[in-house]
């Protein structure tokens, strides 16, 4: 069966926009902020070496998946698989795995909006040399300033959010690939600059061995953490690749331009975890800080060696620059879905959904502040509380969100995906997306997709719940 289906939304102009799109989506607060902070916490070289088989042998699969269902169905997630699932003699609900997932990420823009508004929040700091010379005690004091602080932080995350509904309102072509057209190349440039300044550290080894030093003792600490963040940082599990693939041209190779993100995805990591140790070590500082790295151990750093006031603010420019391509890619799945399904505009459809993550992102906001004893999932003596105020243990909202989405619904609905492809799609389906030259490839391709990366993310999954 011919694929002659076209999207209603737009299409990239080549299979290069696509790999910017999906390395945007992919390149975001995942690689530059969690990324080292995570190496830094699980023993450097054998967290790095954990992710990078999880990427490999489970990110990947999905990937090529989300993409190549998109790329097939040729309409928002949710009605892809709808008809896909129809067309092969499925049943109709295997397009709910999309619909969670729809909801999974506009839970993530809900409280990405608000960590990246924090870096909007440091660009004019940074700026005006307010951490010159500062010590990390103050840096310290001035990040709790900053996050105990909610007015400040909702106009940051107000700022954010429109940048973001801005860009989508826009359109596929006007919106997304123009601004993806300026910003990509520019992420890369700021990226090698600080590269490039790195070395000027005169730390550069030190921070290349602690990335890559292994200690064998340390692989199994970081095994769950590392899958987790592989499905982050590759921005599976939600439909956002999938819906950046339905806008792929019919041409294009799609094993060749997955494999492409992935790569530019962790060489991305790799080079923020290369630029930002030695810049850590140069300042005095350890790298073991967790989430405070990028806000208190970094700023430190800059504000301690020359030229930090000006190369920290291009760092926290490209942290914005990241975040804000990746951003995108979590509320265009579900204004593709509601364009498709109510026929109304772009414009008013971005507005109502911006407005909703953002009434959401006020919950983590205040989870900083006022709403920091609000406390969910309370496992206490007495038994679970789903709620309680001031409990000892549970997540505050902040937290229950970023589990909820990373723990429960990012595996779920990668496994979903890629099942639906590697099982109901059938292999006809697959061999024509895919148009592998070699037989042998696409049977190994084929193998990891319906065989090692769901039993991978079940094996993690279960392993998780179960801790
Ligand atoms: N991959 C992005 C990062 O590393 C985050 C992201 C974008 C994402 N879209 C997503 C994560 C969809 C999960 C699902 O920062």
């Amino acid at each position: 069966m011919a694929n002659d289906k076209v999207s209603i939304h737009g299409s990239w102009a080549s299979r290069w926009v696509f790999i910017l799109a999906a390395t945007g989506s992919a390149v975001g607060l995942g690689n530059i902020w969690k990324f080292p902070y995570m190496t830094g916490v699980y023993g450097g070289g054998a967290f790095v070496m954990m992710y990078l088989v999880c990427i490999a042998l489970v990110g990947m699969p999905i990937m090529l998946a989300e993409t190549l269902i998109g790329r097939r169905g040729r309409q928002s997630p949710v009605n892809s698989l709808k008809s896909l699932a129809l067309d092969s003699g499925a049943s109709p609900r295997w397009s709910w795995a999309a619909l969670m997932g729809m909801v999974g990420a506009l839970l993530i823009l809900s409280f990405y909006s608000v960590v990246a508004g924090w870096s909007l929040d440091y660009i004019v700091g940074m700026g005006r040399g307010q951490f010159n010379g500062i010590s990390a005690e103050n840096a310290g004091a001035s990040f709790g300033g900053l996050i105990g602080d909610p007015w400040r932080l909702t106009l940051w995350h107000t700022l954010f959010m429109v940048l973001t509904g801005f860009v989508i309102a826009r359109g596929v072509v006007a919106g997304l690939e123009r601004s993806l057209r300026v910003m990509m190349p520019l992420l890369f440039v700021l990226l090698l600059i600080l590269l490039g300044y790195s070395f000027t550290t005169g730390h550069f080894m030190e921070g290349f061995h602690f990335l890559f030093s292994f200690q064998p003792e340390k692989v199994l600490d970081g095994v769950l953490a590392a899958m987790g963040h592989a499905f982050f940082t590759l921005s599976v599990g939600v439909g956002s690749i999938m819906v950046y693939g339905s806008y792929m041209p019919k041409k294009a190779s799609i094993g060749a331009t997955v494999l492409t993100v992935g790569i530019l995805d962790t060489l991305v990591a790799l080079t923020a975890g290369l630029a930002l140790f030695p810049i850590v070590f140069a300042g005095g500082m350890e790298p073991g800080a967790g989430p405070g790295l990028m806000f208190i151990t970094l700023p430190v750093a800059f504000g301690n060696i020359a030229f930090g006031q000006v190369m920290g603010t291009v760092f926290f420019i490209l942290v914005m620059v990241a975040a804000w391509t990746s951003s995108i890619s979590m509320l265009e799945p579900a204004v593709a879905y509601l364009v498709e399904r109510t026929g109304r505009s772009r414009t008013l459809i971005t507005s109502i959904l911006a407005l909703l993550c953002w009434l959401v992102g006020m919950g983590t906001v205040f989870s900083f502040n006022i709403w920091s004893e609000a406390k969910f999932f309370v496992f206490a003596v007495d038994g679970f509380h789903l709620f309680q105020w001031g409990a000892e243990g549970g997540k505050n909202f902040f937290d229950s969100i970023d589990y909820l989405t990373s723990r429960i619904l990012l595996p779920l609905g990668g496994l979903s995906f890629v099942l639906f492809a590697g099982w109901v799609l059938g292999r006809d389906a697959v061999r024509e997306e895919l148009a592998f030259r070699s037989p042998v490839l696409f049977s190994l391709v084929y193998w990891l997709m319906r065989v090692v990366a769901p039993i991978g993310v079940l094996v993690v999954f279960v392993a998780e719940l179960t801790k």
